[in-house]
């Protein structure tokens, strides 16, 4: 539901956009694998590179050790799945044959700035296949805990040289109703012509927010009640083992060198 008197079903489509992690067990026809998999190819990419690839998981063991990495059962329960990777390989090879040499200081694929804009590519390609795919009446969830543990998931995929995972993308026909969880005031995230001085203008709503959070009611944890959005930010600014593995041992140091 907007607060704007303008709407299509596309912006409808984007406003009742909600994870949905149960489905029901029934294969989405190739069809409808076609129309989302080409709405994807069709986002925005950087210099026209189109680097981005996505593998989609058919393999129910494959699918359960992606669970496992993600230690999210409903993973390997999504009859859709696709890991998303940063994807400069192919690109290498088609530069190689067009007579690049990949080991010369001027080759560029390999750079931390081509690792980054091929991971906006890849997030891009993502969104648009779970709009196109919500718009049809299925569910996604986004997956980031694929990446728990990066090198397994590289060797799981044979992910080659100049790729990186990004993100998995479960899809099904949802099998449950969560409600749309609330989202800040516009005036706390969108903001005219620079950021602004007072933080006033972001703490102000934040009460009223808190306790807008602190009422929904969240499908994954039935029997105790969402904390506070201030107390969540606080306590996922901390680390909790996760996030210093996840940056020392697992990102590239430069650009696509994780070794494999
Ligand atoms: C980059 C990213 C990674 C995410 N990773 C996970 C995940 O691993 N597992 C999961 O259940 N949800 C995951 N989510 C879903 C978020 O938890 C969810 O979008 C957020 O709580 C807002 O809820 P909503 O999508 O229902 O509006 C992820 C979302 C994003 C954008």
């Amino acid at each position: 539901m907007t607060t704007s008197s303008t709407s299509n079903s596309t912006i409808e489509t984007l406003l009742n956009r909600r994870s949905i992690r149960r489905y029901k067990q029934e294969p989405i026809d190739e069809v409808t694998v076609a129309a989302i998999e080409e709405a994807a190819q069709h986002a925005a990419n950087s210099q026209y590179l189109n680097d981005w690839s996505a593998i989609r998981i058919k393999n129910q063991s494959i699918k359960d050790k992606i669970a496992k990495i993600g230690h999210q059962s409903y993973i390997a329960q999504a009859p859709l799945l696709y890991v998303f990777v940063a994807d400069e390989h192919r690109n290498a090879a088609v530069a190689t044959k067009a007579g690049v040499h990949t080991e010369s200081d001027e080759f560029t694929l390999n750079s931390t700035y081509r690792l980054i804009q091929s991971h906006n590519d890849a997030v891009l390609a993502l969104h648009a296949m779970e709009t196109a795919a919500e718009s049809l009446g299925l569910g996604c969830v986004i997956l980031g805990t694929v990446l728990n543990d990066t090198p397994g998931l590289i060797e799981l995929l044979h992910l080659p040289k100049y790729t990186y995972p990004v993100l998995g993308l479960a899809i099904g026909k949802p099998d449950q109703e969560p409600a749309i969880k609330p989202r800040l005031k516009r005036s706390a995230q969108f903001f005219d012509d620079a950021y602004p001085e007072d933080d006033g203008a972001i703490l102000n709503d934040m009460g009223d927010f808190d306790q807008e959070v602190h009422r929904y009611y969240d499908l994954r944890r039935p029997d105790r009640p969402v904390e506070k959005f201030s107390d969540q930010i606080a306590s996922k600014s901390v680390d909790r083992g996760v996030f210093k593995m996840a940056l020392t041992k697992h990102a590239p140091a430069q650009g696509f060198d994780l070794e494999r």
